[in-house]
């Protein structure tokens, strides 16, 4: 039992739901009490009305009697199956938007470990945790109603026969027990394959363009068939499993019904059982079988759930980034300053920033320069908080930034990155991205204060040109240009350029240069540029003198 204990963390999630839960689980109640009489009355139907009495006007009662229980135990199952149904599409959603929310809170240096598309199987497993709340598996649960009235009614009917049918059950889990060792890490083994295979999908769907212009083809397909190799193994393996398990149950089941019927057959012939009783019996002996092999088989069906709750839970337990930085950042930026601080994104390798010594404040404009791959990026990340140094510290404001919650910091900074991510919607919802407070004629005031509209004008559609996920459509100058406005539409205390004007023409850069030497609404301002920009800087860092061993 205890490796199903998983199940109880799904109980804050039930919380919301109970009514739901209680009325659904009352209603299947009622239909497995509304069916217990049906068999009975079959047999008394046979027995007396047809073999006894003979009688057409019994007849026709009874079934009138007989086919309003089953509309009864219809109308009342669909309804609550259907409440079922509601609660199991609630549950898994909600699931999945506290998946979706705290993967957005991980830090960076666990996500840029891990493949998208990896991390996108792990959140569509969890779908299967519904399966537990799906109305079949509920009525296995409630199967165990079902079970005792007929047990209550089958003793009525013949003890003798009821003995012989129980002490067949044994004989179910018996057969079960033998072969469950192994499913729960075939099923694991499955699920991890799935999930390594939805990252090679995303890999192809995301690189499809450089897999056509390198003739990629084959070798992604290379890796794509041994990903799908191990899950199409771990599959059959899982599938085998299930299936041996059906059939054996099955075959258990046949032969207790024949030799049920062998005993019957014998009590029938030597007048000890009548046809009708025999008839109300089976159809009890059925219910008891049924009931039965559910159980038996709630094992194959609930180990796939338990896994995908850990797995789920496995995620919801990682740290979030900002778990231990507890401070707001609630006054404006003035300073940062690097004191010692080195950084390397993998434990064993050299360090990519080595002992940087640094101050920017207030007026200052500062040009980043280096190497590629001198840490200019992974500067400007550490300052954002989406990295941590390794050693040394990062003073906001002389504070450390190590407690300082992370959204506080961002909120303060606007930042034209390297590849510029656009979102799927308009050149304007992509410019007022996360920006609530602000609206169309913010934006366009701000064009038109900087004299920016012949910029906007070259989009097709202007401020409404749609734009398709992660800027396709759009040139890398026009998403700068996005993302530039972005940047500076809400007043911020820190602007960052990181090579973002690399892909701008000389006319736009030039506009833009001059926008930020022009204007002081920002209290820092630092620059990535390989190239000697036509720009006042009053300081510079070049990161090639941090290399470690430099
Ligand atoms: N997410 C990451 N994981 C591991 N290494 C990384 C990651 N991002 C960048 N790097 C490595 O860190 C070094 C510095 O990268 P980056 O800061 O982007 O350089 P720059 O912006 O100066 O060209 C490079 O060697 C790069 O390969
Ligand atoms: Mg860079």
């Amino acid at each position: 039992m205890r490796k199903y204990k998983s199940l109880i963390k799904l109980v804050p999630y039930m919380k919301n739901y109970k009514m739901l839960i209680i009325l659904g689980t009352l209603g299947l109640i009622a239909s497995s009490l509304i069916y217990a009489p049906i068999p009975y009355l079959i047999g008394y139907i046979i027995d007396k009305v047809l073999l006894k009495n003979k009688n057409y006007y019994q007849l026709y009662y009874f079934i009138f009697i007989l086919a309003l229980l089953y509309i009864l135990r219809y109308t009342v199952s669909l309804v609550s199956k259907a409440l079922f149904i509601k609660f199991q599409n609630f549950l898994i959603n909600n699931i999945r938007l506290e998946l979706i929310d705290k993967i957005l809170e991980l830090p960076m240096s666990f996500l840029s470990n891990q493949e998208k598309g990896y991390i996108l199987g792990r959140v569509s497993e969890s779908g299967n945790i519904g399966t537990l709340f799906s109305p079949q598996f509920i009525t296995i649960f409630l199967c165990i109603f079902d079970f005792i009235l007929a047990l209550f009614m089958m003793l009525s009917l013949s003890v003798k026969l009821t003995f012989i049918v129980c002490i067949t059950i044994p004989i179910y889990f018996f057969t079960v027990k033998n072969s469950s060792n192994n499913f729960h890490k075939i099923t694991k083994a499955a699920f991890e394959n799935k999930a390594v295979l939805d990252a090679s999908t995303f890999e192809i769907l995301n690189g499809i363009e450089e897999i056509k212009i390198l003739n990629g083809k084959s070798t992604q397909l290379g890796r794509y068939k041994t990903n799908l190799h191990n899950l199409i193994d771990s599959s059959i393996k899982q599938n085998k499993y299930i299936m041996f398990f059906t059939e054996n149950i099955s075959l258990v089941d046949d032969l207790s019904t024949v030799f049920i019927l062998l005993i019957s057959g014998i009590m029938i012939l030597n007048g000890h059982l009548t046809i009708g009783t025999y008839t109300a019996f089976t159809n009890y002996m059925i219910q008891i079988f049924g009931t039965t092999r559910s159980f038996t088989g709630l094992g194959v069906m609930l180990e796939p759930i338990c896994i995908s709750i850990d797995r789920v839970q496995e995620i919801m337990d990682l740290d979030s980034e900002d778990s231990c930085r507890n401070e707001d950042l609630t006054e404006e930026i003035l300073s940062i300053r690097f004191e010692e601080l080195s950084f390397k994104y993998n434990k064993n390798t050299q360090n990519i920033i080595n002992n940087l010594n640094f101050e920017i404040n207030k007026g200052d404009r500062v040009l980043l320069s280096g190497d590629n791959g001198t840490g200019k990026s992974t500067l400007i990340k550490i300052i954002l908080g989406l990295y941590f140094p390794d050693k040394g510290k990062l003073l906001i404001n002389n504070r450390n930034s190590f407690g300082i919650s992370t959204k506080s910091i961002r909120k303060r900074i606007g930042i034209v990155s390297q590849n510029v991510f656009l979102f799927k919607g308009s050149v304007l919802e992509n410019i007022l991205y996360a920006q609530n407070d602000k609206n169309r004629q913010d934006v366009v005031n701000l064009i038109s204060k900087y004299n920016l509209e012949k910029y906007i004008n070259n989009f097709e559609n202007k401020l409404d040109t749609i734009i398709t996920q992660n800027g396709s459509g759009v040139s890398g100058g026009q998403a700068q240009l996005i993302a530039f406005l972005r940047a500076i539409l809400t007043k911020k205390d820190v602007i960052i350029l990181d090579e973002g004007t690399s892909n701008l023409d000389s006319d736009t850069k030039k506009v833009i240069l001059n926008v930020l030497e022009e204007s002081n609404f920002y209290n820092i301002l630092i620059i990535i540029s390989h190239q000697k920009e036509s720009f006042h800087f009053n300081k510079f860092i070049n990161l090639n003198q941090y290399k470690e061993n430099s």
